[in-house]
C-alpha cells in the first residue's frame, strides 16, 4: 500500500468540514499512514482534539508557544517528521495566510519549515471560493508546487449549491495513495531538479521580438513526472500557455537572461539540471526604447549573442548532473555529440524536428540519448510518457556519478 509507514502531517484549519477529520484520519491509519494531526485554534470549534488524538494515537499540537510539547517535538523537527504535509480543511483564511506567507500559528509555522510535499483539500462557501481573491491564492499555491485536491461541488453546510465542498475522506485518501503510488515514484525522492522549458522572447523595441515555436510542453512533462517521482522541481518558464504542473514551483521569465538569472538563483542547492527551453541564441544589441518606425529603406538590426545557459550550470565547480536537449533539422547524432562534450553535460536528449507531428508545439515526440559512450533511442510517444522513460535514464546515471 503506496501509504504504508508514510509519515502524514495533518493540519486542519477552522471549517465546518472540520468535523470529517477524525473518518479522514482513521481511513489515513487503516492504510498504514502514521498521522499527526496539528489543528487551528478555529478548528478546535468545530471538532474536538480528544477525538483527534484517540483515532491518530498521539497528542494533537494546536500552540505554537507550547514550552511542554516542544520540549517533546519543537515545531521545526515535527516538519522534519513529515513524508507529506496535508491541510484538510483549508479555509479561504488558512489558503490566504499560506499563500502570503504568513505563519501566526502552528499550523501555518510548519506549513512554511516543512519541505515534504504538500497538499490542501479546500473547504468554504461557494462565493468564497470563486471570490478573486481566492482563486489568486489557490495560484500562487499551484505555482509554489501545492497539490490542490478537490473542492467537490454540491449541496453545502449553509445550503447554497456549488463548488467548495472538501472532498470526502476517501477521495482525499485515494488521490493520496495515488500521489504515492506511482512505481517510479521514489526514484528521485527529495532530489532538488531545475528544468528549464519554452522559449525565450528577445525584445526588439517595446512592441516587437523574436522567438520561437517551443511551447513548453516537453519540460512541462519532464517537470510533471519529476514531481510525481519524488523530486523537489523548480521550473523555470519562458513564455507558455501551460498550466503549472502538480508539485513543482514555476518561475516564469522573458528573455534568455532572465532565464540565466533565475536559473542561477535555483541552482545551488540542485543536483539534477534539465535544460529543455529553446533559448534564443541571440538578442538585440539595442532594444529601441520606441517603436521601431517604418521606413522606405532595409531595416539592418544587429545581434549579439545570448548566455549559454546549459554551458554557464555545466561548468560551475559544484555543476550538478546535467542534460542538455538538442532540436536538430541534419546530422542530428553528430551535432547532439558535440554539444555534449563542447557544453560539458552528464547526458543530451536530441530530437530530430524535421519529423512531422513531433517535437516543437506537439504533445509528441521522440529522443535519442547520448552520454559517455552510450546511447539509447526513445521511440515515438507522447512528451508525458517519454519524460518518465527520459527520467528512468537520468536517475540511473546520475546514481552511477555518485557511486
Ligand atoms: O517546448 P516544446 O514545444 O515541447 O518543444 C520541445 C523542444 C523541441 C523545444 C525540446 O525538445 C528541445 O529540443 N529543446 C532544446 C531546443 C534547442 O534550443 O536546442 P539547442 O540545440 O539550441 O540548444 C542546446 C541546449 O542548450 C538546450 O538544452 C538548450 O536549452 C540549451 N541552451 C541553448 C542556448 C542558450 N543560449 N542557452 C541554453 O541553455
Amino acid at each position: 500500500m503506496p501509504l504504508t509507514h508514510k509519515r502524514v502531517l495533518l493540519g486542519i484549519s477552522g471549517g465546518i468540514a472540520a468535523y470529517k477529520t477524525p473518518d479522514l484520519v482513521r481511513k489515513l491509519t487503516a492504510q498504514g499512514a502514521e498521522v499527526q494531526v496539528v489543528m487551528s485554534e478555529s478548528a478546535l470549534e468545530f471538532v474536538s482534539s480528544l477525538s483527534l488524538q484517540a483515532v491518530s494515537g498521539k497528542p494533537v499540537r494546536v500552540d505554537l508557544l507550547d514550552t511542554q510539547a516542544e520540549a517533546a517535538m519543537g515545531h521545526i523537527e515535527l516538519a522534519k517528521w513529515a513524508d507529506m504535509m496535508v491541510i484538510a480543511p483549508a479555509t479561504a483564511n488558512c489558503i490566504g495566510k499560506l499563500a502570503l506567507g504568513i505563519a501566526d500559528d502552528l499550523l501555518t509555522t510548519v506549513y512554511m519549515a516543512t519541505a515534504a510535499p504538500k497538499v490542501i483539500a479546500p473547504a468554504m462557501n461557494q462565493q468564497m471560493w470563486q471570490a478573486p481573491a481566492v482563486s489568486r491564492n489557490i495560484e500562487q499555491l499551484r505555482n509554489d508546487g501545492v497539490f490542490i485536491f478537490g473542492p467537490d461541488s454540491g449541496e453545502q453546510a449553509c445550503g447554497d449549491i456549488g463548488p467548495g465542498r472538501m472532498l470526502e475522506p476517501e477521495h482525499i485518501v485515494d488521490q493520496l495513495a495515488q500521489l504515492f503510488s506511482d512505481e517510479n515514484h521514489s526514484l528521485l525522492a527529495n532530489k532538488n531538479i531545475v528544468i528549464t522549458a519554452g522559449p525565450t522572447r528577445e525584445a526588439l523595441d517595446p512592441v516587437r521580438y523574436i522567438s520561437n515555436h517551443s511551447s513548453g510542453k516537453m519540460g512541462f512533462a519532464i517537470a510533471e513526472a519529476a514531481a510525481k517521482m519524488g523530486a523537489r522541481v523548480t521550473l523555470i518558464a519562458g513564455p507558455v500557455n501551460l498550466a503549472t504542473p502538480a508539485g513543482c514551483t514555476r518561475i516564469d521569465v522573458m528573455s534568455a537572461d532572465d532565464m540565466l538569472t533565475a536559473t542561477m538563483q535555483a541552482i545551488a542547492p540542485c543536483d539534477i539540471f534539465i535544460a529543455t527551453a529553446a533559448v534564443a541564441d541571440y538578442k538585440a544589441q539595442h532594444v529601441a526604447p520606441n517603436k521601431i518606425k517604418k521606413s522606405d529603406g532595409e531595416l539592418t538590426l544587429t545581434f549579439t549573442k545570448n548566455p549559454d545557459i546549459l554551458k554557464e550550470v555545466a561548468n560551475l565547480p559544484q555543476a550538478p548532473f546535467t542534460v542538455g536537449f538538442a532540436a536538430e533539422s541534419t546530422d542530428v547524432e553528430n551535432y547532439a555529440k558535440q554539444k555534449l562534450a563542447a557544453k560539458n553535460l552528464n547526458m543530451i536528449a536530441a530530437n530530430d524536428i524535421t519529423v512531422s507531428g513531433l517535437g516543437f508545439n506537439s504533445d509528441f515526440n521522440a529522443l535519442h540519448l547520448f552520454w559517455q559512450g552510450h546511447s539509447v533511442q526513445l521511440a515515438p510517444d507522447t512528451k508525458r510518457n517519454l519524460a518518465v522513460s527520459l527520467l528512468q535514464h537520468v536517475a540511473t546515471q546520475y546514481q552511477q556519478t555518485l557511486a
